[in-house]
């Protein structure tokens, strides 16, 4: 079974936020022909999609092209509302967690279970979060993403590591994915955002989780996985181990070196080059790394899984990121297809 475990949604529509909630700035969707829409954010465009992102036929056509079994389909970040209120941040999740249900049910008859979803939850409040999780899941979502931080508060911050020790008492996998980039104010020319600023969010992420002690208060069971192969961490892990053995003050709370607490969590594939896969697979290990494409967005893998098909793995490693290691980590069964 081929599985890509990390896609992006958006709804075609849902009801104007500004309205419901007073306010500015909420996203938005402005249908602009067939099948084209522009993401807004308040009275400003954001960015030109096509309705790959809400069709699901159109999915499981491109699905079928590259030879892809299941998707695992999460929300675009731009609609996560951490800035929020927390219950209006909580009414627009649960909002979009349905949306989300409804673009995978749309997948019947003989695609049945081909199209899967991760909710979303307000994180900048633990208890509704911890809530809405558990609600997504009981009603069909197999895991949750969140983003990489909620303002100034990392992925070692106490409340988001409630919410984790939640998730792995209840068997729901978190992919953590990046958004709101730190230096934005200079990385707002040539897409460096995302190009920079997001691969040094997540290894950010993982490096606050070792060295504030987050992963020793966690437990072995919770699955956890960072998009983007892990950002900038695997190339420059070296760098943090040998700060952590020769200053005192690169220690922070953690047990033991940064590179134990390697199998501790999963990465995606999303690294476009086969140089830096096989270098993922080396420090990560052959069972910790999952295809994920970023569709159907341009940045994103184009042919899905050319990447690892390409990488000569060998066939066992190869049929674990196309599919086995996602398959387990998710509790994904092969669809009827
Ligand atoms: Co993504």
């Amino acid at each position: 079974m081929i599985i890509d475990m990390h896609t992006h949604f958006v709804p075609k529509a849902w009801p104007d936020l500004a309205a419901r909630f007073g306010g500015d700035g909420w996203p938005g969707i402005r249908h602009t022909g067939p099948g084209k829409a522009m993401l807004t954010v308040g009275a400003r465009d954001f960015r030109p999609v096509h309705s790959a992102l809400w069709d699901a036929a159109e999915r499981i056509e491109a699905m079928d092209r590259d030879g892809i079994d299941v998707q695992v389909m999460c929300a675009t970040p731009f609609l996560f509302g951490y800035h929020r209120q927390p219950d209006q941040a909580a009414s627009c999740a649960e909002m979009f967690n349905d949306a989300a249900l409804e673009i995978c049910a749309a997948a019947s008859g003989p695609q049945a279970g081909r199209l899967r979803a991760l909710c979303q939850v307000p994180l900048q409040d633990i208890d509704l979060a911890c809530r809405e999780v558990t609600r997504a899941a009981k009603s069909g979502h197999i895991g949750v993403q969140i983003g990489n931080h909620v303002g100034l508060r990392n992925m070692d911050d106490e409340g988001i590591v409630t919410f984790l020790q939640h998730c792995a008492g209840e068997n729901v996998p978190v992919l953590v994915h990046p958004w709101d980039m730190m230096g934005a104010d200079r990385t707002k020319q040539y897409m460096m955002g995302w190009t920079v600023g997001m691969p040094a969010e997540t290894q950010l992420s993982i490096v606050a989780m070792i060295l504030g002690g987050a992963f020793d208060r966690l437990p072995l069971d919770l699955k956890l996985c960072f998009a983007h192969g892990g950002g900038s961490f695997a190339f420059l892990l070296g760098r943090l181990e040998n700060a952590w053995h020769n200053r005192d003050i690169a220690r922070g709370k953690s047990a033991h070196p940064p590179s134990h607490y390697c199998d501790r969590f999963s990465v995606d594939s999303a690294v476009f080059d086969p140089r830096a896969l096989r270098l993922l697979i080396d420090v990560m290990g052959e069972d910790r790394v999952m295809l994920g494409s970023d569709s159907p967005f341009p940045l994103g893998e184009l042919q899905v899984g050319r990447l690892i098909r390409e990488c000569a793995l060998g066939e066992a490693t190869q049929s674990k990121l196309m599919g086995g290691n996602a398959a387990r980590f998710f509790g994904i069964e092969s669809p009827a297809h």
